[in-house]
């Protein structure tokens, strides 16, 4: 998993490279690479650390003069993080170069052939294996760089977004993509190679979004030539005028993207529900749900299938779809349902649900479910995507991009969507009455004026995280639909603060994790006035006997949790099933101020990557 950037055309592709890998480094950061040449010499430079580090490197070392170049930042599967294993890497006679996001699973094999046929390596990747297998196929068969890439791809098994050159045709790139994103930028005799299209949305808004298993010769003042890597079968290039533009993509003034993109989320909402959901007249429109509204009307059973924050949307969803639609929902790891051999059945519906739309492990369920015959929905933000275009049908959630890490707007756009697909289901099967359907209408309509009343506690919220900032170990209770968010708060705090932190139903509490809870213990309750209030006050009860730290998350003019806890945050009402939609803003916050006030990197936190297009 990794950003991968190149240009070929008329500009020094230096600063194209470089600015465009600062943009991908939420795809990974652990070293990075960059590569340019001027018709005859190449200059390199790579690094263990971030795009910053290679750009002092670079800058010092060497003159980044040239029109073709290529980088990479990257997130290690094969070889630690170090100088050497950072890409690009070079063929052994140094002619051709290449950058790759992805794993070559069969290199192991490949490597071991190289090696009996005179080959040497300097790094332990499984993508310096790949460059020498192109040349070993160049040198063989006689053939050009086009063919030999595809010949060679054939022989490999796994996944990749690649893109390659050889010194002897300086206009000339070759890429190709299989199971890691690849878009092309189309200038005017310029062409730009990344991984998503914000490395070259101040350059060009036309892209060309490669499928997988198909690979391209580019070649400056030609026509781009699109085939399929199996059978060589020529494909129509599809140029797409891109909406995004660039400053979506920026801080935008904020400190750091995860804040921004939690205070953007009134917006992400209302542009999730805009268009779909028309309060005066009544009615929800979402052309993929209503085009295959028997698959969902016959579903004997939903099955929701995601990763990390967007399994917990999952979560929150199944208990909106068995509670409006009453339909039977199961939520699963994908990574766990990929591996099992569950039962699926040909009636069952398959949600799966992801931000990025590459996450490997959820793609792999898709396939699977696919092939025995689920019709599979995609719920994803990020349009074009692998899992957007591998599902059956689908609903984007209209976030924008997402760049911190930590997902928030994501998870919030999701359970929206979920809660307008579950509310049209409910209404179909005629399980809510007319005038509850517009009632919860209206309410889900005024959740992004909510959630800017929520986000108002936000200096509140930072006193509160500069009192608890040096724990160890927070624990995160809720109940019902609210269940989920406390497994998302934990989330939030462990991934961008290092502080361990559990998400638990909060009556489970009493069976095991109450043993943790002395004057060290914060912990974190959501209990708002619908859901169970009374059972949660009395959860919060048994912790003061205890001597826990209690930081309630409550209803507005809530009097009783006041009384109880340490500290109180307030969301705004409204029906219960909505809750999560405000709820979780708080806990956003609250793991938000601990990691800053840490010093911790919190769009980039260590070890983790954007999307995990690996399993
Ligand atoms: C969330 O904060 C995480 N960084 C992570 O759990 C993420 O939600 C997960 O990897 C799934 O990603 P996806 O939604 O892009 O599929
Ligand atoms: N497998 C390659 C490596 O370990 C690429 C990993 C990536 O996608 O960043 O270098």
């Amino acid at each position: 998993m990794c950003g991968i950037v190149g240009y070929i055309g008329h500009r020094e592709a230096y600063p194209v490279v470089l600015n465009g890998l600062k943009r991908l480094e939420y795809r990974g950061y652990d070293s990075a690479g960059i590569a340019i040449y001027d018709g005859s010499n190449l200059k390199f430079s790579k690094t263990k650390g971030k795009v910053a580090d290679l750009q002092l490197k670079m800058e010092s070392e060497i003159n980044t003069s040239g029109t073709i170049g290529i980088g990479h930042t990257r997130w290690a599967t094969h070889g630690v993080p170090n100088d050497v294993n950072s890409h690009p890497h070079f063929s052994n006679s140094g002619e051709l170069v290449i950058i790759h996001n992805g794993i070559i699973e069969n290199y192991d094999p490949l490597k071991k052939e190289l090696i009996k046929r005179g080959y040497t390596f300097k790094s332990d990747t499984d993508t310096e294996v790949l460059v020498n297998l192109i040349e070993d196929v160049q040198k063989k068969e006689g053939v050009k760089l086009g063919k030999a890439v595809q010949i060679a791809l054939n022989q490999t098994i796994g996944a990749y977004a690649i893109a390659v050159f050889d010194k002897k045709k300086p206009d000339e790139i070759v890429v190709a993509r299989l199971g890691s994103p690849l878009a092309i930028g189309v200038g005017e005799n310029e062409f730009f190679i990344a991984s998503d299209a914000s490395p070259f949305l101040e350059f060009t808004k036309e892209a060309i979004y490669l499928e997988d298993g198909e690979m391209a010769v580019i070649r400056t003042h030609k026509e781009i030539k699109i085939r399929k890597i199996h059978d060589d079968s020529l494909v129509d290039p599809y140029v797409q005028e891109l909406q995004m533009n660039l400053e979506q993509i920026e801080k935008g003034g904020y400190e750091h993207f995860m804040l921004k993109e939690i205070y953007e989320q009134p917006d992400a909402i209302r542009d999730t529900f805009r268009g779909r959901m028309l309060v005066n007249e009544g009615i929800i429109r979402m052309a993929g749900v209503d085009d295959n509204i028997d698959k969902f009307l016959n579903a004997k059973r939903i099955i929701i299938v995601a990763c990390g924050t967007s399994w917990h949307a999952g979560l929150v969803a199944e208990y909106i779809f068995e509670e409006l639609a009453r339909v039977p929902v199961e939520v699963e790891y994908a990574s766990e349902f990929r591996y099992r051999n569950p039962v699926i059945d040909k009636d069952d519906v398959v949600i799966a649900i992801s931000q990025s739309g590459e996450t490997a492990d959820t793609m792999a369920a898709i396939k699977m479910a696919k092939e025995q015959g689920a019709f599979v929905f995609g719920v994803c933000n990020v349009v074009g995507s692998s899992i957007s275009r591998e599902t059956h049908a689908g609903a984007y959630t209209h976030a924008g991009p997402e760049i911190g890490v930590a997902s928030t707007k994501a998870f919030t756009t999701q359970i929206t969507v979920l809660t307008l697909m579950a509310l049209q289901l409910a209404k179909r099967k005629g399980k809510i009455s007319t005038s509850d359907f517009h009632k919860y209408l209206v309410e889900l309509e005024s959740i992004p004026n909510k959630v800017t009343l929520a986000l108002k506690s936000n200096e509140h919220i930072e006193e509160v995280a500069a009192i608890y900032k040096n724990t160890k170990n927070c624990l995160y209770l809720g109940r019902g639909f609210n269940f989920p968010v406390a497994l998302e708060g934990a989330l939030k705090l462990k991934e961008i603060s290092y502080i361990h932190a559990e998400g638990y139903p909060a009556a489970e509490m009493k069976h095991g994790p109450i043993a943790l809870i002395d004057e060290e213990m914060p912990v974190v309750v959501i209990a708002t006035k619908k859901g169970h209030y009374e059972k949660v006050v009395s959860n919060i009860q048994e912790i003061k006997s205890r001597s826990g730290k209690i930081i309630g998350i409550v209803t507005e003019g809530d009097v009783d949790v006041r009384d109880l806890a340490d500290h109180v945050i307030e969301v705004p009402e409204t029906i219960e099933f909505l809750t999560p939609l405000l709820t979780t803003i708080p806990l956003q916050l609250l793991s938000y101020h601990i990691a800053v006030m840490l010093g911790k990197n919190v769009d980039q936190p260590r070890n983790l990557a954007k999307s995990v297009t690996v399993e």
